[in-house]
């Protein structure tokens, strides 16, 4: 049988339910097999939190991305939790990525496709299924979507009902998101008021008003001609997408629904997902539930993954080589980028697959450091310069950032303009899981990219002219 074939065959056997067939990693041990199932039913009959045309929109952004016409720009926290569900965390981290994405878009002279790690982004996998502390051992954290993180027996065991509060809570974070992003706060206009309190007097607050003040100058410009937010929907409006990572299946699988005018199923709990590093086996569970949704999907792609082995998962999951289905995110860590990305790279150039490479300088730089997980700025630097100069010689497309990041002037991450040091974590060390860039250090990043990206733009124009 051709491989074209086998696909084809695969794609018929799928449900929204076939991955229970398939082994799986990273499983939540829930005591009451009843109460989740009744927990799903529930679920299955909720509102989708997201739009079938909404997911189309963005594998088309994202196609443009992939022929090289983009640039994206991911993130947000590693996890959300419950009990910072505060609307000024959720405008803080807005505001810093719209500044992000304004930065970037200068820097790129391209569009730049918006997706926050926010909304649905509760389940995390882990290492270790226990964690241990002053001689007791608990079963891990696994997200507020599954357990407490208070480390005592009764807040570590997985219950159904949190499902039902991380969906409640992805609705009403969408719901806000979905009013900054199209009811005028992401209008132009407002470039200079997306400035933070703390981001005012920063090391980048110069840098940014510079470039906000250039972008005022040209939007009076382009209101003497007659355009402006009022008549151009560009200016007024943003479009911004949710992801996070399927992880929790039975989740998914109760938000997967029929898409009514193509008859294709959706995941409806977020624009895009993405499969972890540690769940991308290609005969296990997660891989089979992505293949059959037609959202995009992310590839999270670590040191452990060969080249045969990722065609194969490109075959899986974007059979019809469709530009926007698949974006790789790139895991590996700053000394070891250069050994893996070119190869990946070439088998991926050689079969003439269309992805979108996207750079998580996150995820592959994790240190500890005075018993705090922490992630030095320039080690996350590091990385993206690394994948950008490695894209350059290999002559494909740099096409976009994956960063764990807050809005709050959080003290997670070491290094940046302000020199935060390893006894400085200790101040502000907010996060449920790992390491996040604060605002200062976010911004501080989306400028560095910016100079990479026009410093390719140069170099590119120095080969044509000269
Ligand atoms: C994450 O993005 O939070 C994560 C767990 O990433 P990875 O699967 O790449 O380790
Ligand atoms: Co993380």
């Amino acid at each position: 049988m051709s491989p074209v074939n086998t696909v084809n065959d695969m794609a018929q056997n799928w449900t929204p339910s076939s991955w229970r067939n398939k082994p799986i990693q990273q499983v939540p041990d829930y005591p009451d097999a009843d109460a989740l199932k009744a927990t799903e039913a529930r679920l299955a009959k909720f509102p989708p939190l997201v739009f079938a045309g909404e997911a189309r929109r963005l594998t088309a952004s994202l196609a443009e991305v992939a022929e090289g016409r983009g640039f994206l720009l991911q993130g947000g926290d590693c996890a959300e939790s419950f009990a910072e569900h505060e609307a000024d965390n959720i405008r803080d981290f807005f505001r810093v990525f719209l500044q992000m994405a304004v930065v970037l878009t200068f820097g790129a002279q391209q569009p730049v496709v918006k997706i926050g790690r926010i909304a649905g982004q509760f389940a995390k996998p882990r290492s270790s299924n226990v964690e241990k502390k002053d001689g007791t051992e608990l079963p891990s954290y696994r997200g507020d979507i599954i357990n407490g993180i208070e480390f005592n027996e009764k807040s570590r065991v997985p219950d159904p009902e949190r499902q039902i509060m991380a969906y409640r809570q992805s609705a009403a974070t969408l719901n806000l998101l979905r009013a900054f992003a199209q009811g005028g706060y992401a209008n132009l206009d407002n470039v200079h008021k997306w400035m933070l309190g703390f981001v005012k007097d920063s090391p980048q607050a110069e840098r940014y008003r510079a470039l906000a003040d250039r972008i005022s100058e040209t939007m009076d410009f382009m209101k003497a001609i007659g355009i402006n937010a009022d008549n151009h929907a560009n200016l007024r409006e943003t479009d911004f997408f949710t992801s996070h990572e399927a992880l929790l299946l039975g989740y998914e699988e109760a938000m997967t629904r029929t898409d009514s005018t193509s008859g294709d199923y959706y995941a409806t709990s977020g624009h895009m997902i993405w499969i972890g590093d540690r769940t991308r086996q290609t005969d296990h569970a997660h891989i089979e539930y992505a293949r059959g949704i037609k959202n995009p999907i992310g590839l999270k792609c670590g040191p452990s993954l060969d080249p045969d082995e990722l065609l194969t998962l490109i075959d899986m999951l974007n059979p019809a080589n469709e530009a926007g289905r698949l974006t790789l995110i790139a895991r590996f860590g700053h000394d070891k980028v250069a050994d893996h990305l070119p190869k990946l790279i070439r088998a991926v150039e050689r079969e003439g697959r269309k992805v979108v490479w996207s750079c998580d300088p996150m995820h592959g730089n994790t240190i500890t450091l005075n018993n705090y997980k922490t992630r030095p700025f320039e080690r996350i630097l590091s990385e993206v310069d690394s994948f950008f100069q490695i894209h350059r010689a290999e002559g494909t497309h740099p096409g976009g950032i994956h960063i764990e990041m807050t809005g709050k002037n959080v003290t997670e991450c070491t290094g940046g303009a302000r020199a935060l040091s390893g006894e400085d974590l200790q101040d502000r060390y907010h996060t449920h899981c790992d390491p996040r860039l604060n605002a200062d250090q976010a911004l501080e990043l989306a400028f560095l990219v910016a100079e990479r990206m026009k410093g390719g733009r140069d170099e590119e124009k120095q080969v044509v002219n000269g």
